[in-house]
């Protein structure tokens, strides 16, 4: 059975964490075939955005700690390290929406780190429960969550391994909106629709300038920005799109 489900809708591409009877916990296949999906959804231009979404009882309940059993940690350091697959996730340059209902815990609230945007089901659950196995967030979620939250929250969250609520998330900044269970996939759907509908060039530079800006000192990031305003502002899209307003607002000065 594949671990991750994909389906067409226009210019969206939705992804669905397949594995339900495990709560979707992400094994080595599930990163495999989540990573392949983006790499075909990055070079393929009729993409524009991707929601990625699980079922409504579980977005992920996080790493597969079956999949630990037996493995030495040299061999977690080398041949079996997923780091690579997680910053495919996080680099992926178009648009990801994250679309959460139930358990977003360990690993699966990591996925909804490297995401753009976070629409949650009424009821979502969230935490970083590692520290109850003696781990601790290693797909970047000591990292997120501080920049996301502050150091404060962040020490909190990693350290007590508590569970945390849909409104606490969205009133911290890691959710943008919640919606009734019943609606969140469709809400995320018509959110990622209207991004696919403006221009792509500046749909990506729109993400590359916030997302590689925010790791930048605010003057390089500001320079960056206004380098890729220059890149959008050359494209044929821009340049026919302000030529339409403009001839718009002449033929209502004429009317008027
Ligand atoms: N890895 C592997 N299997 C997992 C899993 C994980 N992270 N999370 C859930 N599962 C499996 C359970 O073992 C169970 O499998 P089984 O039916 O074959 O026994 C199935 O998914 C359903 O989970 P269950 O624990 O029965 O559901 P629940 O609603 O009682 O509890 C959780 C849900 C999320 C609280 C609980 O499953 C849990 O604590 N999971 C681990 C979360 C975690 O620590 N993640 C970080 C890993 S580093």
């Amino acid at each position: 059975m594949a671990r991750i489900l994909r389906e067409r809708r226009d210019g969206v591409l939705l992804l669905r964490l397949n594995r339900p009877d495990k709560l979707n916990a992400i094994d080595a296949e599930m990163l495999g075939e989540l990573c392949a999906a983006l790499e075909d959804a990055r070079v393929d231009d009729a993409v524009r955005v991707v929601v990625l979404t699980g079922n409504e009882r579980a977005f992920s309940a996080g790493a597969d700690i079956d999949g630990f059993a037996g493995v030495t940690v040299e061999e977690l350091a080398t041949s079996r390290s997923d780091l690579p697959q997680w910053d495919t996730i996080r680099r992926f340059p178009k648009p990801l929406i994250a679309a959460v209902s139930g358990y977003v815990f360990g690993g699966g609230l990591e996925l909804a780190l490297a995401c753009d945007i976070v629409v949650a089901a009424q009821g979502a659950r969230f935490a970083a429960p590692e520290i109850k196995i003696g781990l601790i967030p290693g797909a970047g979620g000591t990292q997120l969550l501080a920049r996301r939250f502050g150091k404060y929250r962040a020490m909190e969250l990693v350290l007590t391994g508590r569970e945390f609520s849909a409104e606490e998330a969205e009133r911290w900044g890691l959710v943008n909106l919640i919606v009734p269970a019943e609606e969140y996939l469709e809400r995320a759907l018509e959110l990622a629709q209207q991004i696919a509908q403006y221009p792509p060039a500046a749909v990506r530079a729109a993400k590359a300038a916030i997302v590689t800006g925010l790791e930048m000192p605010l003057d390089a990031a500001l320079r960056f920005e206004r380098e890729l305003f220059l890149r959008v502002f050359a494209t044929p899209e821009a340049q026919e799109a302000i030529q339409r307003f403009l001839e718009r607002r002449r033929a209502k000065q004429q009317a008027g």
